[in-house]
């Protein structure tokens, strides 16, 4: 996929991204609520490898690249789950580079991202699952308008111990009233 916000572009990955990604999904501790932390630039060639899929292919994740539209600095990267039986729901994970942090990129580029899934694609329900300890993306859920859904007890096993897990969502009908 490819769309452009203000001051982003969205794009797929491709081999040529592997260093800029390897540069901030390698840092254990900026990505501690993440599963995927890859130790060397292969990993992260793999995972392209893995991501030349169909977008929008039912129960499919599709990652898409956030970068600068002056500069093309890598931001960050927006993980796209394809869920349910009717492929109408997402599930959405967002990782920035901590150099581009506190800049109001990572709403820009989920309200863009959503904008699309609803209006071009017509889904019906937007998630993301994020760990109640995680303040910043907690944040991020409120200032782009999520519900808060529910706050489930150490229903997730993850790195050998239960976590607790905490939904926000939003249907299409409440994003068109915005
Ligand atoms: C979650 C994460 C993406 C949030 O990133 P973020 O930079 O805090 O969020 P935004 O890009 O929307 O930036 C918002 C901040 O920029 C500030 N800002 C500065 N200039 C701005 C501008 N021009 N427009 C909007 N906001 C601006 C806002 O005030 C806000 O700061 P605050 O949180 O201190 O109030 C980031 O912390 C991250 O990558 N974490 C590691 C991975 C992770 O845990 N992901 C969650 C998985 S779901």
């Amino acid at each position: 996929m490819q769309l452009y916000t203000e001051r982003l572009f969205l794009r797929d990955l491709n081999f040529n991204d592997a260093q800029n990604i390897f540069a901030y999904r390698s840092d254990a501790e900026a990505n501690k609520f993440q599963s995927w932390i890859p130790e060397s630039r292969e990993d992260v060639e793999s995972f392209i490898q893995r991501n030349k899929i169909e977008f929008n292919q039912p129960e499919s994740w599709y990652q898409v690249l956030i970068t600068d539209r002056e500069t093309e600095a890598v931001i960050g990267d927006i993980g796209i789950h394809f869920f349910g039986a009717e492929n109408l729901q997402v599930e959405l994970g967002i990782t920035l580079n901590k150099d581009f942090q506190g800049k109001g990129y990572a709403a820009e580029a989920l309200q863009g991202v959503i904008d699309f899934l609803f209006n071009d694609l017509g889904k019906h329900r937007i998630m993301a699952s994020v760990d109640p300890d995680n303040s910043d993306s907690i944040r991020l859920m409120e200032r782009i308008g999520f519900r808060k859904e529910g706050h489930f007890i150490k229903s997730l096993f993850w790195k050998n111990r239960w976590v607790d897990d905490v939904i926000y969502a939003i249907l299409r009908e409440e994003w068109m009233k915005k």
